[in-house]
């Protein structure tokens, strides 16, 4: 349910609930006295005690603010009588418990009765005289020389005048007996339908705060606060998520400076061992010193282009250098790869051919530059691990309905299946290609860089033996 909605049915529960009890008790209250008391508690019984009522609230006031004396005098006495003959009520004065003026006899008993009765509940008072019901208004003052003075007034009643007051009496305690239970019950339900999934909230975002990230937060309660939990579960999420990204990023962060390090330090180590041995003059021979030397200079070349390599990866994944599109017909920016690698592959005893299968639209945006550089690491790495002496590479052109796919292909001795969901990572090298070649492992890393700049894919298929196939998807262009 909506929160709007139940608490709108709450606030209407608490009003008619009550009002309704009210009148059915009411309802029954009336058919009860009726039969069980003869009693009418009818409309002219109603008016009738409202103006006894009236009658000896305003004569008990008239006589308060007089002085007591009036009291002692026989014309007011007379005012007094005449007023209160209306509703046939009664006037007895007393002074120090001595009747001085009474428009009615009563013994000492029926005073004792009237003077009990006047202190009674909030409408009055009502004292039994004779078998008939009066009510009764006391009120106390003093005489000038000190004596206690009382004044009685006095009215006689029907029965069912007091049936009716009790009738009053009897429905404002059932409308506040039956308020307070509503009120209870609403507050109750209510409570449970928000406190407690709100009170849960807090639990679990106390949780949260103290980095707890594992307990799922359930959604229940009333929309509004389902919304809430979902908002809160979807946050938990998120935080889940960065910190996972955290941790990978602080992960990587360390592998990268260890690569580094390690990458940095061997070319170097060997550069400081080779100059060593020249100046304690192991290097004795002017061809020794040349062959010395030699290595240095390719080490150094090493250290060079792992530099570059570095600085280019480092660039592309800050995305600080922006991609040169240009719409590029990708069988003749083919043809032009294979031809440029031709003449230094055929120094390795490596030939490459180009395969076409593209019939349809062949336009693609390139940086050209970019790419080129992708397409040589991976003819490059075809070279460098071949392994047979009749080496052949060729590059295949495939297209789908909205992709070109480009694969380069190799008869080397394979990836192992172990090593193939890794060669993209940074500095990742199989553990054969370590000990045997020269690299960094940041060839195929830059250009994966590269094709998912160009909002491609590129992915390896690879038989131990068999050889390499390296597959680039890039969209035709528009
Ligand atoms: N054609 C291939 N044949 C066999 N193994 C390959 C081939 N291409 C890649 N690999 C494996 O994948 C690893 C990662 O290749 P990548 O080009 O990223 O690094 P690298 O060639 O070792 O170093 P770099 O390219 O930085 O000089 C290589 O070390 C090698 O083990
Ligand atoms: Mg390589």
């Amino acid at each position: 349910m909506n929160l709007k909605k139940r608490l709108i049915i709450s606030n209407a529960a608490i009003l008619a609930v009550p009002l309704l009890a009210t009148i059915a008790a009411s309802f029954i209250f009336i058919v009860v006295s009726s039969g069980a008391f003869k009693a009418d508690i009818g409309y002219e019984n109603a008016k009738r005690l409202t103006e006894i009522h009236y009658e000896l609230f305003k004569a008990s006031g008239n006589i308060l603010v007089e002085s007591p004396e009036k009291l002692t005098e026989k014309d007011f006495q007379q005012y007094i009588a005449s007023r209160l003959s209306d509703i046939k009520a009664d006037i007895i004065v007393l002074r120090k418990n001595e009747a001085v003026f009474a428009t009615k006899q009563l013994n000492k008993i029926d005073v004792e009765k009237c003077l009990k009765a006047g202190n009674g509940g909030f409408f009055g008072h009502s004292v039994n005289l004779d078998g008939t019901d009066h009510i009764v208004y006391v009120s106390s003052f003093t005489f000038s020389n000190g004596d206690q003075g009382r004044v009685i007034l006095l009215a006689p009643t029907a029965k069912e005048s007091l049936t009716f007051e009790k009738f009053v009496l009897f429905s404002l305690a059932v409308f506040i007996l039956s308020f307070l239970i509503t009120n209870i019950a609403a507050s109750f339900v209510i409570s449970r339908s928000i406190l407690k999934p709100v009170d849960r909230l807090k639990r679990e975002s106390g949780e949260i705060s103290r980095g707890n990230l594992e307990r799922e937060i359930i959604e229940e309660g009333d929309d509004e606060i389902r919304e809430l939990c979902r908002s809160f579960e979807a946050m938990r999420l998120k935080l889940k998520e960065s910190v996972y990204m955290q941790m990978r990023y602080d992960d990587n962060r360390k592998m990268l400076v260890s690569s580094i390090s390690h990458d940095l330090k061997t070319p170097i180590t060997s550069i400081k061992g080779y100059v060593e041995g020249i100046l304690d003059g192991v290097a004795g021979t002017p061809e020794k010193l040349e062959k010395y030397l030699k290595t240095i200079y390719s080490k150094a070349v090493q250290v060079d282009n792992l530099i570059d390599d570095l600085l280019l990866y480092s660039k592309l994944d800050l995305n600080q250098v922006p991609f040169q599109f240009e719409r590029t017909d990708i069988i003749g920016y083919f043809k032009d790869c294979v031809s440029e690698s031709e003449y230094e592959l055929g120094k390795w005893g490596i030939k490459i051919s180009l395969r076409t299968e593209i019939q349809g639209f062949r336009h693609v945006m390139l940086d050209r530059e970019r790419l080129k550089r992708v397409v040589l690491n991976i003819i490059d790495n075809a070279r460098k691990y071949m392994d047979r002496p009749e080496g052949e590479i060729t590059v295949i052109l495939r297209e789908t309905a909205s992709n070109v796919l480009i694969e380069i292909q190799d008869n080397g001795p394979g990836i192992a299946k172990e090593d193939l969901p890794f060669i993209f990572d940074r500095f990742y090298r199989a553990d054969a290609a370590r000990s045997q070649r020269a690299g960094s492992g940041l060839g195929l890393a830059i250009a994966r860089q590269i094709v998912e700049g160009h909002d491609g894919k590129i992915w390896a298929k690879s038989r131990e033996n068999e050889g390499t196939s390296i597959i680039i998807s890039l969209k035709k262009a528009k």
